[in-house]
Order: C-alpha cells, then structure tokens, then sequence
C-alpha cells in the first residue's frame, strides 16, 4: 500500500488535487501550493491561511456549494469541490462602474 492509496482527491476551482487524509480544506490547499484563495473586499487582496483557528475569516471558502466555510475548520473528504473567490473576481467589474451606473462592458474597455 502506498501513500496515494491513501489520498483524498478533490477540486479547487476545478484542479483535480490530492492531499493526506486527517488534513484540513486549508492545510490542504497550502500543501498544493495554494496560499491565497479570496481577495479582500476594497482592493482586493490576496487572503488565505492567517490564524489556523478559525478566528480571523481570512480563509473563506466555497465547499460543495456552501459558501463561507472557514478553510482552516473543515475537514478535507474525498471528492469535495472548493472554491476559492480569486477567480471569480478576475473579471468582475469594478463595484464603483456598477454604482455609477457605468455599462460593465464599456468599463472593461478601458483597461
Ligand atoms: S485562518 Fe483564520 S479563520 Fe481560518
């Protein structure tokens, strides 16, 4: 029996990724090189692991559809898809076009 025998394999933003069984959603990521997973909510900056212990929210994630999971609490289980928000900001347009009523569209242009 070998240690990938033993793996669990699951999704981040749809990468087919494995890690060691006992390992947190967050300790997983980190151990796939993945250390930021979401963007802050004004400019946007890259979060990821910060306390371990579920105080801080900085690792929120998406598992399985449920948003708002903190990385660093949930267990890891075979087959689970995680979410990071990075990718899904890269092309949202900026919150301020939106409130000044701009066309997203045309927001995108100037670029
Ligand atoms: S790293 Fe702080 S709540 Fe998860």
């Amino acid at each position: 029996m070998s240690a990938l025998d033993d793996a669990v394999r699951f999704t981040f933003d749809g990468r087919d990724l494995t890690a060691a069984p006992g390992q947190t959603v967050g300790a997983a990521l980190v151990t796939n090189g993945v250390t930021a997973w979401r963007g802050t909510r004004k400019e946007g900056r890259p979060r990821g692991l910060f306390c371990g212990i579920g105080v801080c929210f900085d690792c929120l994630v998406t598992v399985d559809g449920v948003s708002n999971q903190r990385a660093c609490l949930v267990d890891l289980c075979d087959g689970m898809e995680v979410r990071g928000s990075l990718a899904d900001d890269a092309g949202a347009p900026d919150s301020s076009d939106v409130s000044a009523g701009a066309d997203p569209d045309s927001a995108e242009e100037t670029r």
